[in-house]
């Protein structure tokens, strides 16, 4: 069985795939970290991530940089963000995250694109929102819990602006599969998005 999992940035789907492959028992691939470490890999290497060479090249990145805790940082995702855009990035990611889609005892995979281009043949789509304020409201207060110190004005711009660019890129842009189950988790809290989800990937598959 494959699950797709996509949606925005900070809309929740990252703590809702990993409860669901646990709850499923389905292998699981965060997508997003793969281009998070071609942008620390630019970064690293002195590059431009808005260079589609320098991106490209730095899709050879180690495999030890995926345990990176910069990878995590706002400015590694602004910078994946712009490395995404490349059309050879993301076919240099694609057999990667194919193959994982692929294994035999299932798999859940995470992202912008896995239900449109990775997992078009996926068993369940889900794909995860929530408002602007919602989503930059809670990376806010996950900053503050990792006593990082930034306006939240600051991080709604810096919301809107990933957004903009994961929508409006030509190659693979973030948008719900025709076939996906859209979740809403504005006004929910974790659990119940996380007990939304199974009960959706429940009745899709029965
Ligand atoms: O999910 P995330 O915030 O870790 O993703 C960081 C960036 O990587 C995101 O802004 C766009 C890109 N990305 C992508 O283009 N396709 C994916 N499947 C996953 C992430």
């Amino acid at each position: 069985m494959i699950i797709a999992v996509d949606g925005p940035t900070a809309s929740g789907k990252g703590t809702i795939a990993k409860a669901l492959a646990a709850h499923f028992g389905l292998a699981y691939l965060d997508t997003g970290l793969l281009y998070r470490a071609v942008g620390r890999q630019v970064q690293l290497s002195g590059g431009d991530p808005d260079n589609p060479v320098h991106a490209l090249a730095a899709c050879d990145f180690p495999d030890e940089l995926l345990e990176d805790e910069a990878l995590r940082s706002e400015e590694v995702g602004g910078l994946a963000s712009r490395v995404s855009i490349h059309p050879d990035v993301r076919a240099a990611l694609f057999e990667r995250q194919r193959a994982f889609a692929q294994q035999p005892g299932g798999a859940l995979l995470d992202g912008r694109d896995i239900g449109t281009i990775i997992a078009p043949d996926a068993d369940v789509k889900l794909f995860i929102t929530a408002s602007v304020q919602a989503r930059a409201q809670r990376r806010w207060m996950e900053m503050q819990g990792r006593e990082i110190d930034i306006p939240l004005t600051e991080i709604e711009q810096d919301v809107v602006a990933r957004d903009d660019r994961d929508i409006n890129r030509k190659d693979a842009p973030l948008r719900a599969a025709a076939d996906a189950l859209v979740i809403d988790t504005t006004s929910l809290g974790k659990e119940q998005a996380i007990q939304a989800a199974i009960d959706a990937v429940k009745s899709a598959l029965s």
